[in-house]
């Protein structure tokens, strides 16, 4: 797999809700961890220094750069008797790729979408404040955003913004957006940003709003470009057929008995994917919620980063 330049050395990811995934996964010696979106390394590492001796952590990331940074940071904390294995592929392969290496993990951890690291990257193109090619990927290969802008129909561009942004502006920026490449494409963060900002009131003058007017267009393309609800949908899928057939006594898998699943959303797309495949494993008795509601972070972890204010956690855990 192609890999994007190594992101600049920013300050690192700060990981979210890490003390309560540790106490929730409640990882323990010779365990197989999964952490399907390892970014800096950060739960990765505190779960797989929580193994002790003995164990395996795998690190998954569809970010070559962000791969190499977990790998490091999870080689350098673990004991030297707990193994580290890496994925370059997208998590939605990783069930596949678990069964092919002969491994069934115990204990998954899946922390959504984009990392500080990546943001603070101008050149990888998520940043609105900070003017780059409008690109998005998570990994080089498909269409950027900067080809969804300029070459999509004014239908389907107005349902991503509206759909995956909740942008209630999506068609006066879709018209504008189409007014725009008209001109000439579409080609940075900065010119998007300032689109949008054209129709939806400009941050900081009447201030009417909290966060910049671009957020949301910014977060539907991203969720496009990188299909991340498609990515999702397949991960639980695989969980919740895995969770059936270990509750018909199937031996064999991706998953462990007793399998522990947690996954990190950021908005509510994602958690209610999350609530209902989850309901789901529990309605049938084959798992049990060991988060009855979502949690979420605390003040004192809001204050401190300030990303973790949107994050909620769910926990599923096999029966059997
Ligand atoms: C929020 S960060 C994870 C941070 C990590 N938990 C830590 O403690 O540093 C999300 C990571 O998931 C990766 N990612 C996003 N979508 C992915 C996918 N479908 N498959 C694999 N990795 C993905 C991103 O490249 C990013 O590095």
């Amino acid at each position: 797999m192609e890999s994007h330049p190594p992101s600049s050395p920013g300050p690192a990811h700060e990981a979210v809700l890490l003390r309560e995934v540790i106490d929730l996964l409640s990882p323990g010696a010779g365990e197989v961890i999964l952490d399907c979106t390892a970014g800096d390394g950060g739960h990765a590492a505190a779960l797989g220094r929580a193994l002790g001796e003995i164990g395996t952590v795998i690190v998954c990331d569809l970010d070559a750069g962000c791969l190499a940074q977990a790998a490091g940071a999870v080689r350098g904390a673990v004991a030297p008797g707990v193994n580290v294995v890496e994925i370059n592929a997208n998590y939605a392969e990783a069930p596949r790729r678990l069964v092919d290496l002969g491994l069934a993990a115990n204990l998954v951890i899946a922390d959504l979408g984009f990392s500080s690291r990546q943001m603070d990257d101008a050149e990888r193109g998520f940043s609105i404040r900070r003017d780059g090619p409008l690109d998005m990927r998570y990994c080089p290969s498909g269409p950027t955003a900067a080809d969804y802008v300029n070459t999509l129909p004014a239908g389907e561009l107005e349902d991503i913004l509206r759909d995956l942004g909740e942008e209630r502006k999506a068609r006066a920026i879709v018209s504008k957006i189409l007014a725009a490449r008209e001109e000439q494409p579409i080609q940075t963060t900065g010119e998007l940003a300032a689109i949008v900002r054209a129709v939806v009131a400009p941050f900081g003058r009447n201030r009417t709003h909290k966060i910049d007017p671009a957020t949301r267009t910014f977060q539907a393309l991203r969720i496009a470009v990188n299909d991340e609800l498609g990515n999702l949908d397949a991960l639980l899928s695989a969980v919740t057929r895995q969770a059936a057939q270990r509750a018909s006594g199937a031996s064999g898998g991706w998953l462990a008995a007793g399998a522990r699943v947690g996954v990190i959303s950021f908005h509510s797309l994602e958690d209610r994917r999350v609530k209902q495949a989850y309901s789901t494993v529990a309605g049938r008795g084959c798992g049990r919620l060991l988060t009855k509601k979502p949690v979420e972070a605390s003040a004192e972890e809001v204050a401190r980063n300030p990303r973790s204010r949107s994050a909620k956690l769910r926990v599923l855990e096999f029966i059997s």
